[in-house]
């Protein structure tokens, strides 16, 4: 198994490291388009392997997509993170160029490759390598579901003082302030999370989730790594494994919950053809005016994208 990571900043780094560490593939390759910090950091991941215990090759290179060839799975996280003010959006016309550029030579040398997405704007960037990488939608797939919903897990495990690993949650729609935390799929060890909190508590942590990302960019003055390089990471364990794993992903509707055309994460099962269903929820009215509100809200930047010349 090869998996090759796209760009060797924060997220494809710690990305990089994840994939090395938990031994999910045999060979890692990290390219960077900056000279040298891919060799300089993959360098770095393969020595801590006498130390962490694992055999995993990680090399780097700067842009030779030759070393990427016969990838298995490519995760594309190269193009500029927020700052402070910024919306995910505002990154469209700087990050659609690179996502396209790097689509296209990936497929050159991998050209039956899965694709994850980590680029912003998130569900946007997986539509610009959906169209330029022409391969099906079930082999192109973006992360931000797993992301914020760990953050909403790790909210709620801090408000009931109870193990993250016991919370269970799904969350849709678009990865921006108009995701769709869900706390009638929410359990706590199997207990619906409303008999545990008041509905107060439980919208204020849904408010903080959906800005999550904000949240690290005002703190850190850019966004987040460690909780998105892990859950790339997650994404490509379940594939590499054939785990058929449900979790929320960004993915190409065509017809589920009524949406056409439109990138969106939705849950799915994910095992080695990608994705391999679409679940859908039997969301109440409430619930789908959100999950349409969302939608609106990523089909209108998808139309910014179609639009522009890039
Ligand atoms: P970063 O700035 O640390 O790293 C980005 C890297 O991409 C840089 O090293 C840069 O040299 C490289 N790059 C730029 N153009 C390239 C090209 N044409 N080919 C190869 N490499 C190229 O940024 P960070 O923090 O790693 O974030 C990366 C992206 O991921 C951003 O767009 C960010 O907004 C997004 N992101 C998405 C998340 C999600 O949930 N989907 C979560 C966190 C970040
Ligand atoms: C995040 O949610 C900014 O998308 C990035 O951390």
């Amino acid at each position: 198994m090869k998996i090759s990571v796209i760009g060797a900043g924060n997220v494809g780094a710690t990305c990089a490291e994840v994939l090395a560490h938990h031994e999910i593939a045999n060979e890692v390759v990290l390219l960077d388009i900056k000279e040298n910090l891919a060799e300089g950091k993959a360098l770095d991941i393969w020595q801590s392997s006498p130390i962490n215990m694992y055999d995993t090759r990680v090399i780097g290179t700067t842009n030779d997509y030759t070393k990427t060839a016969s990838s298995d799975i490519v995760i594309i996280t190269s193009g500029l993170p927020r700052k402070p003010g910024m919306s995910r959006d505002d990154l469209i016309s700087t990050n659609a160029k690179i996502v396209k550029s790097v689509t296209e030579s990936v497929i050159k040398h991998s050209p039956d490759t899965i694709i994850i997405v980590v680029s912003n704007p998130l569900d946007v960037m997986t539509y610009c390598a959906y169209i330029h990488s022409k391969l099906p939608s079930s082999k192109v797939f973006g992360m931000a579901g797993i992301l914020d919903t760990a953050r909403y897990k790790a909210f709620l495990a801090t408000e009931l003082n109870v193990s993250p690993k016991d919370i269970q949650a799904v969350l849709m729609g678009g990865h921006g302030d108009t995701m769709v935390p869900l706390p009638r799929y929410t359990t706590v060890g199997g207990i619906p999370v409303t008999e545990l909190i008041d509905e107060n508590r439980l919208n204020s942590i849904i408010e903080r989730t959906k800005k999550g990302g904000g949240e690290i960019v005002n703190l850190l003055g850019t966004s987040a790594w460690y909780a998105p390089g892990s859950a790339a990471a997650q994404m490509a364990e379940a594939i590499v494994r054939d785990q058929k794993r449900v979790f929320p992903v960004c993915a190409w509707l065509e017809g589920q919950y009524g949406l056409n055309k439109v990138y969106m994460g939705v849950p799915v099962i994910l095992g080695k053809n990608g994705i391999e269903k679409i679940i859908e929820l039997q969301l109440n009215d409430e619930e789908m005016k959100l999950v349409k509100l969302s939608a609106a809200a990523v089909k209108e930047v998808m139309d910014v994208l179609d639009k522009l010349d890039y």
